[in-house]
């Protein structure tokens, strides 16, 4: 984009003041002025450091080259006569608004042959309004459709694109009619239907009881575009009547067709409306913005370096733990910091068929804990999705309560075995049906005797499972490890006010009966999602990134200990503990590596990492070792078969044994298409070892990173612009 001398924005709200935001932050131009009607919304502005300089009055745009109307649709063109005389010569106008055909055609007149117009739409409208809501994030990796016209001006359509592309969006080109006709669905008709649903329960208000008291998150989150700009949407409503009209036609014709079923009590068709939805539904939310086509992505190497911050997701581990303790305690627990990645949702909701109320805003959860005995039989089968933590702690929540259930899960973990919390559990009182151990598992919950287990295999779900069902048993349940698995369950507990006893590291106890009191729960930055970037940040020269709020629990550090000893240069400073779990924040710059061995506890501790570290074994000289990692194949994938065909397929020499690899590391990664066995782990791992490629690298089904981090890819596309 060429530098802008005096940039305006006119209309310092959230599209503006976050463009301004970024304008400043990135020095696209040498000033840039907001002008706007309140004194109060400027003054907002300037303090927040939306703009260089503010004002009321259009004169403050004397000379700007390009300005940005950002005002409701209804004011576009008047602002744009009213600009025009003050800008300089050839200089380019382009605005925000959500409907295009009259605003470009209304503007382009208003600016009378003073300015070049250009329609733009950047898609990255919320809910909230002012420059008090603008930030900096806003547009990245969202999409911008511009507008051109016959008569439109080309170096002024391609200034206007390079500024979107500034902003950090993907440009599409499209005609003001196609633009409108598009939008009237994918926006407006939404927003319609927001207003006519929150005005039918509003007119149900007044009478006795208050719906409002009674609303879960269906309602909150059917609602949410019901609290955006009136002025705003008012404007676009009119500007686009026509083509909004056609699809609140499609939609009446949609509600009519259900409201018919149902009137006729037909399963068959309500279940056909219903399929189909949920197909939109899933094609909507697996497409994770432009770096996703197709469900693949491809990472192109030759990559710049990587540098930010990472902002990582809730450790999944001690979310799913807090769900399931608060849902179990008596009174409101509330939760921070929970990932928003569909393994913990799959807790949420399986609690939520037990009849477990909560309320959830981004990272935040309140439960309405019902203590054991309020949890209530289940109408339908538990969909735990592709969550082996969630259902195997669920069999030892289940294994106590006087009712039968089915827990059941996605393909991936129909395959994988459920005998090794099954059996202990039927020890105890339970009785479970599988077809070969494998879900779904049907439960039928018995009054439960205590017991003691020494488990083959060190597993942190089936501990957590059998201290689960033991604190529905009368007595003490102990469960004794060869290793020592992740201590999050015995960490937390106490918060909940029941007792542990650990005489060592490898044996704990709980007595139960137990009552648990509701806790707030602070979960900390997930170490298995830092090491995706610790790689990355290792291997990609010049990289620098910096991870905050890392939960660096020792039964957890084993790839930050294996990366150290393949000479990573990792710094870690340690922080103010969260609740019962020891923080840091960590800096790594890259390094050259050298291979290493992995067994034993180090591979314990490290688990869930094998993905990245096989990574970081390809880049490095030499061979890296890594063994007594047989419980590997028993993940969401067969981890070792998974990346021994991946890093074979992108020309890395690996050796495959029962129970761990041998990467030959140092001589290059190549490209091509790697599969990911629907597990988010290795995608991206994958994703990571196409940054150094020397071809790009596709990674199949890459909408399955949303298992532990959907902001993955996001976040690698902010790094490689190096934001902040
Ligand atoms: C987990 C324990 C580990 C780990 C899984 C999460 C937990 O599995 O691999 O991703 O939260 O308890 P195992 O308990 O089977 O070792």
């Amino acid at each position: 984009m060429k530098r802008v001398r005096r940039l305006g924005i006119v209309g310092v709200g959230l599209l503006g003041g976050s463009l301004g935001l970024v304008a400043r932050r990135d020095g696209l131009a040498d000033e840039v002025v907001g002008v706007g009607r309140t004194q109060r919304n400027l003054d907002v502005a300037l303090e927040r450091g939306c703009v260089d300089r503010a004002a009321t009055s259009v004169d403050a745009l004397a000379g700007a080259d390009l300005v940005v109307l950002a005002t409701p649709i209804g004011t576009l063109a008047s602002s744009a006569a009213a600009i025009a005389p003050h800008l300089a010569e050839g200089a380019i106008v382009t605005d925000v608004g959500s409907s295009k055909a009259s605003v470009v055609e209304e503007c382009s007149v208003a600016l009378n042959g003073r300015a070049r117009f250009v329609g733009s739409h950047p898609i990255a409208g919320l809910e909230t309004s002012g420059a008090s809501a603008a930030h900096e994030d806003l547009f990245e990796g969202a999409r911008c459709v511009v507008t051109p016209v016959a008569a439109t001006d080309a170096d002024a359509l391609r200034e206007v694109k390079a500024l979107w592309v500034a902003m950090g969006m993907s440009v599409d080109e499209m005609s003001p009619v196609e633009h409108d006709r598009v939008l009237a669905l994918t926006s407006h008709l939404p927003h319609v239907a927001a207003w006519a649903l929150a005005r039918a329960v509003a007119a149900t208000r007044g009478g006795g009881v208050d719906p409002l008291r009674f609303s879960g998150p269906s309602l909150k989150d059917m609602t949410r575009i019901a609290g955006a700009s009136v002025d705003m949407w008012r404007d676009i409503l009119v500007s686009n009547a026509d083509s909004i009209l056609a699809q609140v036609d499609l939609f009446r014709t949609g509600i009519d067709d259900l409201a018919s079923a149902i009137a006729k009590r037909d399963g068959p068709a309500i279940e056909g409306f219903l399929n189909e939805a949920t197909e939109l539904r899933q094609a909507l939310v697996s497409d994770g913005g432009p770096a996703v086509a197709e469900g693949g992505v491809e990472i192109v190497s030759a990559a710049p370096p990587l540098l930010g911050a990472v902002e990582l997701p809730g450790d999944k581990s001690i979310g799913h733990r807090s769900l399931i303790l608060g849902a179990l305690a008596h009174g409101t627990t509330k939760i921070t910091g929970l990932s928003s990645g569909e393994d913990n949702a799959s807790t949420l909701a399986v609690l939520g068929s037990l009849g477990v109320e909560s309320c959830r805003q981004d990272d935040r959860v309140w439960i309405e804990g019902r203590g054991f005995e309020g949890l209530r039989a289940p109408s339908e089968p538990l969909d735990c999705g592709n969550s082996g933590t969630t259902i195997r702690m669920m069999c030892g929540v289940l294994a106590g309560r006087p009712f039968e259930a089915t827990l059941d899960g996605d393909e991936s973990l129909r395959k994988r075995p459920m005998a090794r919390v099954t059996d202990p559990l039927e020890m105890l009182g339970a009785r479970f049906g599988s077809s070969e151990g494998r879900p779904p598992l049907r439960v039928c919950g018995a009054t439960l005797r205590p017991g003691v287990f020494e488990l083959p295999v060190a597993s942190a779900q089936v501990k957590t499972a059998l201290l689960l069902a033991g604190l529905q048993a009368t007595g003490e349940t102990t469960v004794v490890e060869p290793g020592a698995s992740r201590d999050h369950t015995e960490r937390l507990l106490p918060i909940f006010g029941v007792e542990v006893r650990r005489p060592d590291g490898q044996t704990v106890s709980v007595r139960g009966p137990a009552r648990l009191e509701a806790a707030r729960i602070a979960i900390p930055g997930d170490p298995s999602a830092a090491a995706f970037w610790l790689v990355a940040g290792s291997i990609v020269p010049g990289s620098r990134l910096e991870l905050r709020g890392v939960s660096v629990n020792p039964t957890r550090t084993g790839a930050l200990d294996v990366l150290r000893a393949m000479g990573a240069r990792i710094t870690l400073t340690e922080r103010e503990a969260v609740g019962e779990e020891p923080v840091a924040d960590l800096v790594v710059e890259s390094a050259p590596l050298r291979a290493t061995e992995v067994s034993g506890e180090t591979m314990l501790r490290a688990i869930d990492e094998f993905p990245a570290l096989a990574v970081a074994a390809a880049v490095a000289e030499g061979a890296t070792r890594f063994a007594d990692g047989s419980e590997l194949r028993l993940k969401e994938s067969d981890r070792l078969a998974a990346m021994t065909q991946g890093l074979s397929r992108l020309g890395v020499r690996v050796e495959e044994a029962s129970d761990g690899l041998i990467v030959h590391g140092g001589a290059g990664i190549g490209g091509g298409e790697v599969e990911t066995y629907r597990d988010h782990r290795i995608a991206m791992a994958f994703a990571v070892a196409g940054l150094v490629a020397r071809d790009p690298v596709r990674v199949r089904d890459a909408e399955i990173m949303a298992v532990s981090d959907p902001s993955f890819l996001v976040t690698l596309r902010r790094l490689r612009k190096g934001g902040a």
